[in-house]
Protein backbone atom coordinates (compact mmCIF):
# COMPACT_ATOMS: atom_id res chain seq x y z
CA UNK A 1 0.00 0.00 0.00
CA UNK A 2 0.91 3.67 -0.30
CA UNK A 3 1.59 6.20 2.62
CA UNK A 4 1.96 9.64 3.24
CA UNK A 5 5.33 10.17 5.15
CA UNK A 6 6.31 13.73 6.65
CA UNK A 7 9.70 13.40 7.20
CA UNK A 8 10.23 16.57 9.04
CA UNK A 9 13.67 18.21 10.31
CA UNK A 10 12.89 17.82 14.20
CA UNK A 11 9.81 14.83 14.21
CA UNK A 12 8.86 12.21 12.01
CA UNK A 13 5.62 10.71 11.24
CA UNK A 14 3.42 8.57 9.06
CA UNK A 15 -0.05 7.76 8.33
CA UNK A 16 -1.85 5.50 5.78
CA UNK A 17 -5.70 5.22 4.84
CA UNK A 18 -7.20 1.74 5.59
CA UNK A 19 -11.05 1.09 4.57
CA UNK A 20 -11.60 4.80 4.43
CA UNK A 21 -10.16 5.71 7.55
CA UNK A 22 -6.94 7.58 8.39
CA UNK A 23 -4.34 5.77 10.47
CA UNK A 24 -1.88 7.33 11.73
CA UNK A 25 1.38 4.90 12.85
CA UNK A 26 2.30 4.78 16.48
CA UNK A 27 6.29 5.06 17.15
CA UNK A 28 6.66 3.77 20.81
CA UNK A 29 3.32 5.68 22.46
CA UNK A 30 3.39 8.61 20.59
CA UNK A 31 2.32 9.22 16.58
CA UNK A 32 5.66 10.75 15.70
CA UNK A 33 9.11 10.46 16.56
CA UNK A 34 12.40 12.65 17.06
CA UNK A 35 14.14 12.58 13.67
CA UNK A 36 17.27 11.20 15.07
CA UNK A 37 19.17 8.19 15.12
CA UNK A 38 21.87 6.41 16.99
CA UNK A 39 24.26 4.06 15.60
CA UNK A 40 26.11 1.99 18.95
CA UNK A 41 29.54 0.89 17.22
CA UNK A 42 32.80 2.79 18.89
CA UNK A 43 33.86 4.94 16.39
CA UNK A 44 37.53 5.78 15.63
CA UNK A 45 38.82 9.60 17.31
CA UNK A 46 41.14 12.22 15.90
CA UNK A 47 43.91 10.39 17.81
CA UNK A 48 43.62 7.26 16.16
CA UNK A 49 44.68 8.56 13.34
CA UNK A 50 48.07 7.56 12.18
CA UNK A 51 49.90 8.77 8.64
CA UNK A 52 50.83 6.60 6.15
CA UNK A 53 52.82 6.98 3.59
CA UNK A 54 50.49 7.39 0.95
CA UNK A 55 48.21 10.04 3.52
CA UNK A 56 51.83 11.68 4.21
CA UNK A 57 51.96 12.03 -0.01
CA UNK A 58 48.76 13.67 0.21
CA UNK A 59 49.95 16.17 2.97
CA UNK A 60 52.52 17.26 0.83
CA UNK A 61 50.52 17.98 -2.40
CA UNK A 62 48.28 20.23 0.06
CA UNK A 63 51.23 22.16 1.40
CA UNK A 64 52.04 22.46 -2.28
CA UNK A 65 49.24 23.18 -3.45
CA UNK A 66 49.02 25.90 -0.44
CA UNK A 67 52.55 27.59 -1.12
CA UNK A 68 51.82 28.00 -4.53
CA UNK A 69 48.80 30.07 -3.92
CA UNK A 70 50.77 31.69 -1.09
CA UNK A 71 53.56 32.82 -3.94
CA UNK A 72 51.61 33.94 -6.42
CA UNK A 73 49.76 36.05 -3.95
CA UNK A 74 52.79 37.41 -2.35
CA UNK A 75 53.28 37.96 -6.44
CA UNK A 76 49.95 39.92 -6.86
CA UNK A 77 51.19 41.90 -3.63
CA UNK A 78 54.39 43.05 -5.40
CA UNK A 79 53.27 44.17 -8.73
CA UNK A 80 50.28 46.20 -7.18
CA UNK A 81 52.66 48.22 -5.00
CA UNK A 82 54.90 48.77 -7.77
CA UNK A 83 52.01 50.16 -10.06
CA UNK A 84 50.82 51.95 -7.10
CA UNK A 85 54.51 53.51 -6.38
CA UNK A 86 54.11 55.61 -9.53
CA UNK A 87 53.35 59.42 -8.63
CA UNK A 88 50.14 60.24 -7.20
CA UNK A 89 49.07 56.90 -6.16
CA UNK A 90 50.02 57.05 -2.57
CA UNK A 91 46.35 56.27 -1.39
CA UNK A 92 46.23 53.10 -3.33
CA UNK A 93 49.49 52.47 -1.87
CA UNK A 94 47.88 52.83 1.55
CA UNK A 95 44.73 50.57 0.79
CA UNK A 96 46.51 47.64 -0.94
CA UNK A 97 46.42 44.99 2.32
CA UNK A 98 49.17 42.85 3.03
CA UNK A 99 48.89 39.09 1.96
CA UNK A 100 49.30 36.74 5.21
CA UNK A 101 52.51 34.32 4.56
CA UNK A 102 52.26 31.08 6.89
CA UNK A 103 55.25 29.00 7.70
CA UNK A 104 55.87 25.81 6.19
CA UNK A 105 55.10 24.23 9.76
CA UNK A 106 52.01 25.81 9.72
CA UNK A 107 51.09 24.89 6.34
CA UNK A 108 51.74 21.30 6.87
CA UNK A 109 49.56 21.25 10.04
CA UNK A 110 46.85 23.00 8.44
CA UNK A 111 47.25 20.03 5.52
CA UNK A 112 47.22 17.40 7.99
CA UNK A 113 44.60 18.27 10.08
CA UNK A 114 42.43 18.51 6.56
CA UNK A 115 43.58 15.20 6.17
CA UNK A 116 43.08 13.83 9.51
CA UNK A 117 39.34 15.20 9.12
CA UNK A 118 38.60 13.57 5.68
CA UNK A 119 39.88 10.26 7.41
CA UNK A 120 37.59 10.31 10.12
CA UNK A 121 35.03 10.94 8.35
CA UNK A 122 35.16 7.96 6.01
CA UNK A 123 35.89 5.59 8.88
CA UNK A 124 32.75 6.93 10.41
CA UNK A 125 31.01 6.15 7.10
CA UNK A 126 32.65 2.60 7.05
CA UNK A 127 31.57 1.95 10.78
CA UNK A 128 28.14 3.30 10.23
CA UNK A 129 27.27 1.51 6.86
CA UNK A 130 28.44 -2.33 8.54
CA UNK A 131 25.46 -4.35 9.08
CA UNK A 132 25.72 -4.73 12.64
CA UNK A 133 25.85 -1.30 13.18
CA UNK A 134 22.66 -0.69 11.00
CA UNK A 135 20.46 -3.50 12.93
CA UNK A 136 21.13 -1.92 16.25
CA UNK A 137 20.38 1.80 15.47
CA UNK A 138 18.08 3.40 17.59
CA UNK A 139 15.97 6.08 16.91
CA UNK A 140 13.58 9.10 18.12
CA UNK A 141 14.55 10.95 21.50
CA UNK A 142 15.87 7.50 22.67
CA UNK A 143 18.85 7.61 20.07
CA UNK A 144 19.66 10.85 21.92
CA UNK A 145 19.34 9.07 25.46
CA UNK A 146 21.25 6.52 23.95
CA UNK A 147 24.53 8.94 22.54
CA UNK A 148 24.08 10.16 26.36
CA UNK A 149 24.83 7.15 27.85
CA UNK A 150 27.41 6.12 25.54
CA UNK A 151 28.79 9.04 23.41
CA UNK A 152 31.25 5.98 21.53
CA UNK A 153 28.33 5.65 19.37
CA UNK A 154 27.34 8.07 17.05
CA UNK A 155 24.20 10.43 16.90
CA UNK A 156 22.47 12.07 13.50
CA UNK A 157 19.80 14.49 14.43
CA UNK A 158 17.74 16.51 11.70
CA UNK A 159 19.88 14.94 8.78
CA UNK A 160 17.13 16.66 7.06
CA UNK A 161 18.58 19.94 7.34
CA UNK A 162 21.95 18.81 5.99
CA UNK A 163 21.04 17.30 2.62
CA UNK A 164 20.51 20.57 0.84
CA UNK A 165 24.52 21.33 1.43
CA UNK A 166 27.23 20.87 -0.71
CA UNK A 167 28.50 17.59 1.27
CA UNK A 168 32.24 16.07 1.28
CA UNK A 169 32.21 13.10 -0.36
CA UNK A 170 32.41 10.60 3.02
CA UNK A 171 29.81 12.98 4.61
CA UNK A 172 27.54 12.22 1.95
CA UNK A 173 27.92 8.92 1.76
CA UNK A 174 27.11 8.88 5.79
CA UNK A 175 23.91 11.04 5.45
CA UNK A 176 22.57 8.73 2.99
CA UNK A 177 23.10 5.79 5.04
CA UNK A 178 21.22 7.39 7.89
CA UNK A 179 17.83 8.55 5.84
CA UNK A 180 17.93 5.18 4.44
CA UNK A 181 17.88 3.65 7.93
CA UNK A 182 15.08 6.07 9.27
CA UNK A 183 13.32 5.39 5.98
CA UNK A 184 13.59 1.59 6.81
CA UNK A 185 12.86 2.28 10.28
CA UNK A 186 9.41 4.16 9.51
CA UNK A 187 8.35 1.46 6.71
CA UNK A 188 8.39 -1.55 8.66
CA UNK A 189 6.62 0.31 11.73
CA UNK A 190 3.94 1.30 9.37
CA UNK A 191 3.91 -2.25 7.27
CA UNK A 192 3.64 -3.74 10.72
CA UNK A 193 0.77 -2.22 12.30
CA UNK A 194 -1.20 -1.28 9.19
CA UNK A 195 -0.76 -5.00 8.76
CA UNK A 196 -0.30 -4.21 5.08
CA UNK A 197 2.80 -4.37 2.42
CA UNK A 198 4.09 -1.15 2.18
CA UNK A 199 5.79 -0.48 -0.82
CA UNK A 200 5.21 3.08 -1.92
CA UNK A 201 4.65 6.70 -0.08
CA UNK A 202 3.65 10.69 -0.37
CA UNK A 203 6.64 12.32 1.01
CA UNK A 204 6.32 15.79 2.44
CA UNK A 205 8.77 18.64 1.23
CA UNK A 206 9.28 21.77 2.41
CA UNK A 207 9.12 24.70 -0.35
CA UNK A 208 13.12 25.48 -0.21
CA UNK A 209 15.19 23.46 1.73
CA UNK A 210 17.87 24.81 3.99
CA UNK A 211 20.97 25.14 1.43
CA UNK A 212 23.71 26.62 0.72
CA UNK A 213 23.05 26.32 -3.09
CA UNK A 214 19.64 27.88 -4.41
CA UNK A 215 17.58 25.95 -6.52
CA UNK A 216 20.29 23.36 -6.71
CA UNK A 217 19.96 21.98 -3.29
CA UNK A 218 16.01 21.44 -3.10
CA UNK A 219 17.14 19.04 -6.35
CA UNK A 220 19.87 17.32 -4.10
CA UNK A 221 17.99 17.07 -0.98
CA UNK A 222 15.03 15.55 -3.67
CA UNK A 223 17.45 13.15 -5.01
CA UNK A 224 19.13 12.02 -1.76
CA UNK A 225 15.71 11.29 -0.69
CA UNK A 226 14.59 9.33 -3.58
CA UNK A 227 17.70 7.23 -3.32
CA UNK A 228 17.18 6.65 0.21
CA UNK A 229 13.67 5.96 -0.02
CA UNK A 230 14.62 2.94 -3.18
CA UNK A 231 17.28 1.91 -0.47
CA UNK A 232 14.82 1.43 2.19
CA UNK A 233 12.51 -0.53 -0.02
CA UNK A 234 9.99 1.78 -1.16
CA UNK A 235 9.40 1.13 -5.07
CA UNK A 236 7.89 4.33 -5.69
CA UNK A 237 7.53 8.09 -3.74
CA UNK A 238 6.29 11.01 -5.07
CA UNK A 239 6.70 14.54 -3.05
CA UNK A 240 3.98 17.07 -2.04
CA UNK A 241 4.26 20.13 -0.47
CA UNK A 242 4.18 20.07 2.68
CA UNK A 243 1.69 23.55 3.52
CA UNK A 244 -0.38 22.18 0.52
CA UNK A 245 -0.48 18.60 2.57
CA UNK A 246 -1.97 20.10 5.19
CA UNK A 247 -4.26 22.21 3.05
CA UNK A 248 -5.52 19.58 1.84
CA UNK A 249 -6.29 17.42 5.29
CA UNK A 250 -7.85 21.24 5.97
CA UNK A 251 -10.25 21.30 2.70
CA UNK A 252 -11.55 17.66 3.71
CA UNK A 253 -12.22 18.95 7.01
CA UNK A 254 -13.94 22.78 6.10
CA UNK A 255 -18.12 22.33 5.58
CA UNK A 256 -18.17 26.16 3.86
CA UNK A 257 -16.03 27.44 0.33
CA UNK A 258 -13.40 30.04 1.45
CA UNK A 259 -9.59 30.47 1.14
CA UNK A 260 -7.39 29.39 3.64
CA UNK A 261 -4.03 30.22 4.27
CA UNK A 262 -1.72 27.29 5.63
CA UNK A 263 1.41 28.54 8.16
CA UNK A 264 3.46 25.58 8.82
CA UNK A 265 6.43 26.15 11.38
CA UNK A 266 8.45 23.63 11.49
CA UNK A 267 12.04 23.42 13.12
CA UNK A 268 13.89 23.86 9.91
CA UNK A 269 11.45 25.64 7.54
CA UNK A 270 8.53 27.69 7.16
CA UNK A 271 6.00 26.67 4.78
CA UNK A 272 2.69 28.66 3.66
CA UNK A 273 0.28 27.46 0.74
CA UNK A 274 -3.09 29.74 -0.28
CA UNK A 275 -5.18 27.49 -1.23
CA UNK A 276 -9.42 27.72 -2.05
CA UNK A 277 -10.90 25.02 0.28
CA UNK A 278 -13.93 23.54 1.85
CA UNK A 279 -17.42 23.13 0.51
CA UNK A 280 -18.43 20.56 -1.90
CA UNK A 281 -15.72 22.16 -4.83
CA UNK A 282 -12.69 20.55 -5.36
CA UNK A 283 -9.38 21.52 -3.64
CA UNK A 284 -7.35 24.22 -5.70
CA UNK A 285 -4.30 24.70 -4.23
CA UNK A 286 -2.93 28.25 -5.56
CA UNK A 287 0.57 28.91 -4.71
CA UNK A 288 3.51 27.96 -1.91
CA UNK A 289 6.10 29.89 -0.49
CA UNK A 290 8.81 28.67 1.93
CA UNK A 291 11.82 30.09 4.19
CA UNK A 292 14.51 27.97 5.07
CA UNK A 293 14.25 28.88 8.93
CA UNK A 294 12.23 27.78 11.82
CA UNK A 295 12.22 26.45 15.12
CA UNK A 296 15.80 25.10 14.90
CA UNK A 297 17.20 28.53 14.48
CA UNK A 298 15.35 30.08 17.41
CA UNK A 299 17.14 27.09 19.38
CA UNK A 300 20.59 28.11 17.81
CA UNK A 301 20.21 31.71 18.66
CA UNK A 302 18.66 31.47 22.00
CA UNK A 303 21.82 28.31 22.97
CA UNK A 304 24.73 31.23 21.42
CA UNK A 305 23.00 34.02 23.20
CA UNK A 306 22.09 32.72 26.75
CA UNK A 307 24.03 29.82 27.03
CA UNK A 308 27.68 30.09 25.07
CA UNK A 309 28.44 33.31 27.12
CA UNK A 310 29.55 30.95 29.90
CA UNK A 311 32.00 29.46 27.71
CA UNK A 312 33.59 32.49 26.61
CA UNK A 313 31.59 33.65 23.85
CA UNK A 314 31.91 37.77 23.65
CA UNK A 315 34.40 37.74 26.15
CA UNK A 316 38.46 37.96 25.71
CA UNK A 317 39.69 37.07 22.17
CA UNK A 318 38.42 33.71 21.59
CA UNK A 319 36.81 33.48 17.73
CA UNK A 320 33.06 33.20 17.40
CA UNK A 321 32.81 30.19 15.12
CA UNK A 322 34.16 27.82 17.73
CA UNK A 323 30.38 28.75 19.23
CA UNK A 324 28.73 28.19 16.02
CA UNK A 325 30.26 25.20 15.58
CA UNK A 326 29.92 23.82 18.80
CA UNK A 327 25.75 24.99 18.96
CA UNK A 328 24.68 23.43 15.53
CA UNK A 329 24.56 20.22 17.08
CA UNK A 330 23.01 18.43 13.38
CA UNK A 331 26.23 19.55 11.62
CA UNK A 332 28.39 16.33 11.36
CA UNK A 333 31.19 18.33 10.37
CA UNK A 334 30.88 21.51 12.33
CA UNK A 335 30.66 18.68 15.21
CA UNK A 336 33.91 16.82 14.10
CA UNK A 337 35.62 20.60 13.53
CA UNK A 338 34.89 21.66 17.32
CA UNK A 339 35.13 18.36 18.71
CA UNK A 340 38.87 18.74 16.74
CA UNK A 341 40.04 22.42 18.64
CA UNK A 342 42.96 22.77 21.35
CA UNK A 343 41.56 24.89 23.84
CA UNK A 344 44.68 23.99 26.37
CA UNK A 345 46.07 27.95 25.98
CA UNK A 346 42.24 29.43 27.18
CA UNK A 347 42.04 31.23 30.27
CA UNK A 348 39.94 29.57 33.01
CA UNK A 349 37.34 29.03 33.55
CA UNK A 350 36.36 29.04 30.07
CA UNK A 351 39.31 26.87 29.32
CA UNK A 352 37.54 24.14 31.86
CA UNK A 353 34.52 24.70 30.58
CA UNK A 354 35.12 24.25 26.76
CA UNK A 355 37.13 20.92 27.50
CA UNK A 356 33.98 19.62 28.96
CA UNK A 357 31.57 20.98 26.25
CA UNK A 358 33.82 18.97 23.73
CA UNK A 359 33.68 15.95 25.79
CA UNK A 360 31.21 13.07 25.84
CA UNK A 361 27.57 14.57 24.74
CA UNK A 362 27.71 17.85 26.17
CA UNK A 363 27.13 20.01 22.95
CA UNK A 364 23.68 17.79 22.21
CA UNK A 365 22.87 18.35 26.24
CA UNK A 366 23.11 22.47 25.57
CA UNK A 367 21.43 21.99 22.67
CA UNK A 368 18.65 19.82 24.24
CA UNK A 369 17.93 22.57 26.92
CA UNK A 370 17.76 25.45 24.74
CA UNK A 371 15.26 24.03 23.12
CA UNK A 372 13.37 22.64 26.06
CA UNK A 373 14.01 26.47 27.48
CA UNK A 374 12.30 28.13 24.17
CA UNK A 375 9.61 25.76 24.71
CA UNK A 376 9.05 26.76 28.85
CA UNK A 377 9.52 30.24 27.35
CA UNK A 378 6.36 30.34 25.12
CA UNK A 379 4.29 30.24 28.33
CA UNK A 380 6.38 31.12 31.31
CA UNK A 381 8.19 34.30 31.90
CA UNK A 382 11.50 33.06 32.74
CA UNK A 383 13.40 29.95 33.08
CA UNK A 384 16.48 28.57 33.95
CA UNK A 385 18.72 25.48 32.89
CA UNK A 386 21.45 23.40 34.85
CA UNK A 387 24.55 22.73 33.42
CA UNK A 388 25.81 20.30 35.97
CA UNK A 389 27.51 18.12 33.29
CA UNK A 390 29.88 20.85 32.42
CA UNK A 391 30.49 22.25 35.88
CA UNK A 392 28.61 21.85 39.45
CA UNK A 393 26.33 24.94 39.74
CA UNK A 394 26.40 26.55 36.16
CA UNK A 395 23.42 27.29 34.74
CA UNK A 396 21.90 29.47 32.13
CA UNK A 397 18.79 31.60 33.03
CA UNK A 398 16.18 33.23 30.15
CA UNK A 399 13.34 35.68 30.42
CA UNK A 400 11.29 36.82 27.61
CA UNK A 401 13.02 39.43 25.99
CA UNK A 402 15.78 36.98 25.62
CA UNK A 403 13.55 34.94 23.38
CA UNK A 404 12.74 37.91 21.60
CA UNK A 405 16.11 38.70 20.94
CA UNK A 406 16.60 34.73 19.82
CA UNK A 407 13.64 34.66 17.86
CA UNK A 408 14.27 37.88 15.79
CA UNK A 409 15.98 36.33 13.10
CA UNK A 410 13.46 34.07 12.30
CA UNK A 411 10.26 36.49 12.93
CA UNK A 412 12.35 39.02 10.44
CA UNK A 413 12.27 36.04 7.78
CA UNK A 414 8.55 34.99 8.47
CA UNK A 415 7.40 38.65 8.34
CA UNK A 416 9.38 39.25 4.93
CA UNK A 417 7.49 35.87 3.48
CA UNK A 418 3.88 37.11 4.94
CA UNK A 419 4.58 40.05 2.70
CA UNK A 420 5.05 38.10 -0.11
CA UNK A 421 2.42 35.97 -0.16
CA UNK A 422 0.11 39.08 0.66
CA UNK A 423 1.06 41.25 -2.27
CA UNK A 424 0.72 37.89 -4.83
CA UNK A 425 -1.68 38.83 -7.18
CA UNK A 426 -4.36 36.17 -5.58
CA UNK A 427 -7.53 36.92 -3.35
CA UNK A 428 -7.17 37.18 0.74
CA UNK A 429 -7.71 34.99 3.13
CA UNK A 430 -10.85 34.60 5.12
CA UNK A 431 -8.88 32.63 7.43
CA UNK A 432 -5.58 31.24 8.38
CA UNK A 433 -4.50 27.38 9.57
CA UNK A 434 -1.39 28.09 11.84
CA UNK A 435 -0.01 23.94 11.77
CA UNK A 436 3.54 22.47 12.95
CA UNK A 437 5.46 22.77 16.60
CA UNK A 438 6.64 26.22 15.86
CA UNK A 439 3.30 27.50 15.27
CA UNK A 440 2.61 27.30 19.77
CA UNK A 441 5.18 29.97 20.10
CA UNK A 442 3.47 33.15 20.76
CA UNK A 443 5.95 35.21 18.36
CA UNK A 444 4.07 33.10 15.49
CA UNK A 445 0.47 33.78 16.13
CA UNK A 446 1.80 37.53 16.76
CA UNK A 447 3.43 38.28 13.21
CA UNK A 448 0.39 35.95 11.50
CA UNK A 449 -1.80 38.41 13.32
CA UNK A 450 0.10 41.56 12.40
CA UNK A 451 -0.43 41.31 8.88
CA UNK A 452 -3.73 39.90 8.77
CA UNK A 453 -5.58 41.88 11.22
CA UNK A 454 -8.75 40.78 11.90
CA UNK A 455 -8.35 37.29 9.68
CA UNK A 456 -9.63 34.23 11.94
CA UNK A 457 -6.47 32.23 13.50
CA UNK A 458 -7.56 28.41 13.15
CA UNK A 459 -5.28 26.02 15.23
CA UNK A 460 -5.11 22.68 13.77
CA UNK A 461 -3.31 19.18 15.73
CA UNK A 462 0.08 20.86 15.06
CA UNK A 463 1.69 17.81 14.92
CA UNK A 464 -0.28 16.05 12.59
CA UNK A 465 -2.22 18.25 9.77
CA UNK A 466 0.51 17.73 7.75
CA UNK A 467 1.26 13.78 7.94
CA UNK A 468 -3.29 13.13 7.57
CA UNK A 469 -3.05 15.29 4.26
CA UNK A 470 0.39 13.34 3.03
CA UNK A 471 -1.73 9.98 3.85
CA UNK A 472 -5.27 11.34 1.94
CA UNK A 473 -3.58 12.25 -1.06
CA UNK A 474 -1.35 9.02 -1.09
CA UNK A 475 -4.98 6.97 -1.29
CA UNK A 476 -6.19 8.99 -3.51
N1 LIG B 1 5.34 24.82 22.67
C1 LIG B 1 6.26 25.14 21.77
N2 LIG B 1 6.69 26.42 21.66
C2 LIG B 1 7.62 26.75 20.75
N3 LIG B 1 8.18 25.88 19.89
C3 LIG B 1 7.77 24.60 19.95
C4 LIG B 1 6.80 24.17 20.88
N4 LIG B 1 6.62 22.82 20.68
C5 LIG B 1 7.43 22.46 19.68
N5 LIG B 1 8.14 23.52 19.25
C6 LIG B 1 9.15 23.55 18.18
O1 LIG B 1 8.57 23.09 16.97
C7 LIG B 1 9.62 22.59 16.12
C8 LIG B 1 9.20 21.25 15.60
O2 LIG B 1 8.04 21.39 14.84
P1 LIG B 1 7.63 20.28 13.78
O3 LIG B 1 7.58 18.96 14.42
O4 LIG B 1 6.42 20.78 13.08
O5 LIG B 1 8.90 20.38 12.81
P2 LIG B 1 9.31 19.39 11.65
O6 LIG B 1 8.10 19.03 10.87
O7 LIG B 1 10.10 18.29 12.22
O8 LIG B 1 10.30 20.33 10.82
P3 LIG B 1 10.23 20.81 9.28
O9 LIG B 1 8.82 20.84 8.87
O10 LIG B 1 10.86 22.16 9.31
O11 LIG B 1 11.07 19.86 8.52
C9 LIG B 1 10.86 22.49 17.00
O12 LIG B 1 11.71 23.59 16.71
C10 LIG B 1 10.28 22.59 18.40
O13 LIG B 1 11.22 23.13 19.32
MG1 LIG C 1 7.14 19.87 9.31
Amino acid sequence: MRIGIDFGTSYSAAAGVVDGTLVHVPFGDQSQFRTAAYFPRELPEGDDFELTPALEDEVLALVRTSKRDQDRALRDHRQRLAQAARPNNQADRLAIPEPVVQSDDALTQQAVNTIRRRWLQEQHAREITARDSLSSAQFGEGAIDAYIDDPRGRLFQSPKSMIGFKLLPGVQEVVQTVLTSILSHIRITAQRHLGQDVDSAVVGRPVHFKSSMGAAGDEQALSILRDAATAAGFDHIDFLYEPEAAALDYHLRAADRHVVLVVDIGGGTCDLCLAQAGGAQDFVPLQSWGDATGGGDVDYWLNLLRFMGHFGRNIGTSPNHIYSEAAMVSDVVRQTTFKGYDFSDYAPPYRERLLALQAEANTVRVARAAEQLKIHLSTQAEGAASMDYIEPGLGATAQQPDLAAAASFFIARLDRLLETVQSAPFPQPSRILLTGGGSSAPYVAQAVQARYPGVALVRGEPSLAIVSGLAKAAAM
